[in-house]
């Protein structure tokens, strides 16, 4: 079967990381090869770049040296991971991709939109994921879960609440503007039942793609149940 690529996107606190490893667990069940992965440090160098870009100790970085570094990791990223991987048939689900960076430098720097999607188009070679899943909830929400959670908090988690209400305002904007390319899931649900919602959009949106036994995945019947 052909490769699939699935990006999972949303603001701080969302449980991306959570939602991808339950997603590509189930796609296992399917006997597809799945490859997780995240932006920024999605590679050995990609690792440096992220400590760069989100150590809080770090000095102040110009929003353009921001954007060229995420850009960085994710041109290593896709070259080396993300389009070896699909091309030999594996569905990956990768954790931010583009759309992060249209939203926080984008939307929530304020740079230029038509020049840093320029710059993706530049770093991806065009790779576009078949789908994009918002996973929204709410600001405060999300830095509450992020800030309670004892874990470690990153250099744009520390940014204000404005920040991260014109992030989130974009994404959601980006996904009113192209429903097909996006799928909205809400995050501020438990785990269990994001889980069940991401599956279920998966399946509506990639369908068949997804390889003979796919009414499976979705777990139909735990849908059923579910209501
Ligand atoms: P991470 O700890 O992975 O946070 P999260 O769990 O919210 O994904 O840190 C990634 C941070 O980097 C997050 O604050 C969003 C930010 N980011 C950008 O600003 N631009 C980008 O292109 C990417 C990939 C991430």
């Amino acid at each position: 079967m052909a490769g699939l690529f699935i990006a999972l996107e949303g603001p701080e606190g969302a449980g991306k990381s959570t939602q991808a490893l339950r997603l590509a667990a189930r796609l296992r069940t399917l006997g597809r090869d799945v490859l997780v992965s995240r932006e920024p440090g999605g590679t050995a160098l990609g690792q440096e770049l992220r400590r760069l870009v989100l150590d809080r100790e770090s000095h102040a970085i110009l929003a353009e040296t921001e954007a060229l570094l995420y850009a960085a990791d994710r041109a290593e990223h896709v070259g080396r991971v993300l389009r070896p991987a699909r091309d030999c048939g594996a569905i990956v689900v990768c954790d931010r991709f583009v759309d992060s960076s249209l939203a926080y430098q984008g939307a929530g720097r304020g740079l230029d939109v038509i020049q840093l999607r320029a710059l993706q188009n530049f770093a991806t070679g065009g790779m576009e994921p078949d789908l994009r899943l918002l996973l929204d909830l709410p600001v405060g929400v999300g830095l509450a879960r992020r800030f309670g959670s004892g874990g470690e908090v990153n250099r744009l988690d520390a940014e204000g609440i404005a920040f991260h209400e014109r992030v989130r305002a974009a994404y959601l904007a980006a996904a009113a503007a192209s429903p097909i390319a996006w799928a909205v899931v809400d995050a501020a649900e438990s785990v269990d039942e994001v889980a069940r919602r991401v599956e279920e959009m998966v399946v509506e949106r990639l369908g068949d793609r997804l390889g003979p036994a796919t009414p499976s995945v979705a777990g139909s019947a735990t849908v059923d149940r579910a209501r």
